[in-house]
């Protein structure tokens, strides 16, 4: 069930994300209609710029000194790695979506021992959804402005409303 949920919500939402993305940068679109072998890179771009999950928690297993704080054992903690992957040091301009910028080292898929298993099946998934849609389209911009669930954790959207020629 873990595997269902895990995987199902947050792909749908990278789908929707990058979307919204596409819809917003139309010159980024048709480059990828031009070049369909950019389309990977691209994903990557969307995972980091619109993580659909923006938040982890831990409960600490040990007392813990961080620069300015005390953590102590048993504390829970919300890591903000949606706000990590706008870090402007490893990602210069941060804010803007960018399909060359083929970044790495971004969290949307966690880290370390419980980085997501499914990783390579949500890339695979958005892969073969953004060839096909790109394929099949010239425009695909808003019919109206989008709606996001109010959500710290998952960034998702509500609705999504586009013209699809
Ligand atoms: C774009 C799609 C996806 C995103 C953004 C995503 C994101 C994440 C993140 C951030 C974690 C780490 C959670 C943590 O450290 O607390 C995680 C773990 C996990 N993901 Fe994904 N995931 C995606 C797709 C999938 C798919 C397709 C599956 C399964 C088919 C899956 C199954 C899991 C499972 C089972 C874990 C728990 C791993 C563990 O705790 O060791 N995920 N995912």
């Amino acid at each position: 069930m873990m595997m269902v949920f895990a995987g199902f919500e947050t792909t749908t939402n990278l789908l929707g994300n990058g979307l919204l993305l596409l819809a917003r940068h139309p010159d980024q679109a048709q480059t990828l209609r031009e070049q369909p072998h950019l389309i990977p890179a691209a994903i990557e771009e969307m995972l980091r710029i619109e993580a659909p999950v923006q938040r982890l928690s831990r409960m600490a297993a040990a007392d813990f000194e961080l620069p300015d704080k005390r953590i102590r054992k048993g504390e829970l903690m919300f890591l903000l790695t949606g706000a990590a992957n706008h870090d402007f040091a490893p990602f210069p301009d941060p804010e803007r979506f960018d399909i060359h910028r083929a970044p790495t080292g971004y969290l949307a898929f966690g880290d370390w021992i419980h980085t997501c298993p499914g990783a390579a099946l949500a890339r695979l998934g958005a892969e073969i959804a953004f060839t096909a849609l790109l394929a099949r389209s010239t425009s695909i911009p808003l019919a109206q402005p989008p709606r996001r669930h109010d959500n710290l954790s998952v960034r998702a959207l509500k609705e999504l409303s586009l013209t699809l020629t």
